[in-house]
């Protein structure tokens, strides 16, 4: 299936972007984000601080990231597209923003699975505690979700199923930014015009990163996948003939892995591939948060 996608242009796509991936742009974001700082705020919690330094690149500069966050994080998982590893996202970017020392607000708008409320008892007392998971509501979820963040939640996060289009709509509103992963497949990446025909119907920009997920980067249709989605953001299909100005396609992919699926229902010890999504995501470019992981590399093997 994931090889259909080297076999010529797809349908919906009226001009085909070059064959030749080495020619495209490595990113292309048409929104301008803004990169946050990568330094420690001032009052920051000295402990909080020490442990946070502490940490392994990539983790450490999006943890820094988060910090340096106006507002705290807000992202909405969502894509109309179901096992694209939304809910894994959700609990793995979670768990990095409680490194900020920050109470995280966790949201399990997926009312059919549950998945993230089930991963939190699957994991008992591991579960950090100042990461509270809540439920979908019903149509109350936006207030719900609003009143508890006036309560003190700093970062929140929105896990939504693959059915529910009202629901993803609602999370966008609250968080006005969102990842949706997608897998490589054809199958998949022609389903992301269903996720941006509601985004079209957002009365509000909302910001958009698509990231490959469960993705395997050394194939050739990986390079495919990703000429498609920005052929869709630049407006070369003709379901999207003005592009989509609001939708940047993320460097940052998380391959296919079986340690990770295992790591369901516990509290993983490795983030390296969700910190990196996640200070992509933040706006800090792909570029930086290499050299910063080289150097700590660097410094690492020197300390041996
Ligand atoms: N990087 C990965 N490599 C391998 N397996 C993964 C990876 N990420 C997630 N999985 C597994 O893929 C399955 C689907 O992941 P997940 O539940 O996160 O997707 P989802 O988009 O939330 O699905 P749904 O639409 O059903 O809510 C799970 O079994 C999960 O453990
Ligand atoms: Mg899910």
């Amino acid at each position: 299936m994931a090889d259909h996608l080297t076999q010529g242009p797809i349908e919906g796509q009226t001009s085909p972007v070059s064959p030749d991936a080495s020619l495209a742009p490595a990113t292309f974001l048409p929104k301008q984000m803004p990169s946050p700082e990568l330094s420690f705020p001032g009052g920051i919690n000295p402990a909080v601080r020490a442990l946070v330094e502490d940490l392994p690149e990539p983790l450490r500069t999006a943890v820094i990231a988060a910090l340096n966050t106006p507002g705290g994080v807000r992202i909405t998982m969502g894509n109309a597209k179901g096992g694209v590893m939304k809910t894994t996202l959700s609990v793995y970017i979670a768990l990095i923003l409680s490194l900020t020392g920050e109470p995280v607000l966790l949201v399990d708008a997926d009312d059919t699975n549950k998945t993230c409320l089930k991963w939190q008892a699957a994991a008992g007392e591991d579960w950090p505690a100042s990461i509270t998971v809540v439920g979908y509501s019903g149509p109350a979820m936006a207030k719900q979700v609003t009143d508890l963040m006036a309560r003190g939640f700093k970062h929140l996060i929105i896990d939504v199923g693959p059915t529910d289009k009202g629901v993803l709509k609602t999370a966008w509103m609250l968080t006005k930014r969102g990842i949706v992963p997608t897998q490589q497949h054809v199958g998949d990446i022609v389903q992301l015009t269903t996720t941006f025909n509601l985004l079209k119907e957002m009365g509000e920009p909302i910001d958009l990163s698509v990231m490959l997920a469960k993705s395997f980067p050394k194939r050739s249709s990986y390079g495919n996948a990703r000429e498609y989605i920005l052929g869709l953001i630049n407006g070369q299909s003709s379901d999207h003939p003005n592009g989509l100005p609001t939708v940047g396609l993320l460097d940052a992919t998380v391959p296919l892995l079986e340690g990770i699926a295992e790591t369901w229902g516990s509290i993983p010890d490795e983030f390296g591939h969700f910190s990196t999504v996640l200070a992509e995501t933040l706006g800090v470019p792909s570029s930086v948060i290499a050299e910063r992981e080289a150097a700590w590399q660097k410094m690492t093997e020197e300390q041996l």
